[in-house]
């Protein structure tokens, strides 16, 4: 099956007990459509490419990157290792494609605190593929060629150790880019960042002497956001999240308050070039008033 077929979210799980020749045949019906539509594909894909100038493009963009699991039952593999694997590799396609459109903050959630309660076998492949993914950042061409400087957030100190010195490698090593900012959220929840910047604001005014009252007194956003993983950066613009889903499980909480949310039903696995422009063109055509 070629992978640049359109996934639904509601595409049922092949291979699963009770999977029959039915399942087979849907399949297969789905390849055929996929290879019958790639050429009408690339024809739209170079259209929309050529608009891009014409368009007002994100700054920071935001991705969910979801449906790795539902990709590899599509499949037909048991083992969801095989989605999180070329969700990975997706990974790097697509921050090539943001740098040709020139966005130059992208900000993706790989896994969530709350992922950290699914069964141990997949955290545990899981995990073991950030270390080897973090490992290839330390010397990857596309980061140094390109300037890439790339940031984790999130509570990495939930992270094995050994990720941790990946994770502190990479960050040392690409501290002086500056021409496109990488942001990768690992062990990261929306709700948590909001409560550990806010501990931490208190924490650090108490040690300065101030009282309750004075805090009381003084608090406003700015004081948060200076504690925020991602202080100093623009808020992110666009927020795509693939697979279906309409919902944002607590990314960048405080950070998306006027963002623009797109949402679109491939399989984050299968995203594709054309699913980014639609994502791009959509925005361009968004009216955003900030409250005006
Ligand atoms: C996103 O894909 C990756 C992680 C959350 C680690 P999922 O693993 O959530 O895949 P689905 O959404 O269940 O298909
Ligand atoms: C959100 O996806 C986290 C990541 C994509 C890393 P989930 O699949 O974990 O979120 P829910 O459970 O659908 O809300
Ligand atoms: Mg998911």
């Amino acid at each position: 099956m070629s992978d640049s077929s359109r996934s639904t979210a509601t595409t049922p799980v092949v291979n699963a007990p009770g999977a029959s020749i039915l399942d087979d045949a849907s399949l297969a019906w789905r390849a055929l459509k996929a290879i019958v539509k790639r050429p009408f594909y690339a024809v739209y894909e170079r259209r929309l490419a050529k608009r891009l100038h014409e368009w007002e493009l994100p700054r920071h963009i935001g991705i969910i990157m979801d449906g790795n699991r539902r990709f590899a039952r599509d499949f037909g593999r048991r083992r969801v290792l095989y989605g999180h694997s070329r969700g990975a590799e997706k990974l790097r396609e697509v921050l090539r494609w943001c740098q040709e459109c020139n966005i130059p903050v992208v900000t993706v959630w790989s896994f969530s605190l709350d992922n950290f309660q699914r069964n141990d076998a997949e955290v545990d492949d899981l995990l073991q593929l950030f270390e080897d993914r973090t490992r290839e950042l330390i010397d990857s061409p596309d980061v140094h060629e390109n300037g890439i400087r790339v940031r984790y957030i999130g509570k990495t100190d939930l992270l094995p150790e050994s990720l941790q010195q990946a994770i502190d490698e990479v960050e040392h090593t690409t501290r002086d880019y500056d021409d496109f900012h990488l942001n990768i959220a690992m062990a990261y929840g929306g709700r948590q960042e909001i409560t550990d910047a806010f501990r931490q604001y208190l924490v650090d005014r108490n040690e300065e002497g101030a009282s309750l009252a004075d805090v009381a007194e003084e608090i406003d956003d700015s004081c948060i956001e200076r504690y925020l993983y991602t202080k100093g950066q623009p808020e992110p613009d666009l927020i795509l999240r693939t697979s279906g889903e309409i919902r944002m499980s607590g990314f960048l909480l405080w950070q998306s308050a006027y963002s623009e949310y797109y949402f679109c039903d491939t399989y984050w696995p299968a995203f594709r070039r054309i699913d980014l422009f639609r994502a791009l063109r959509a925005y361009s055509q968004r009216q955003r008033r900030l409250g005006r």
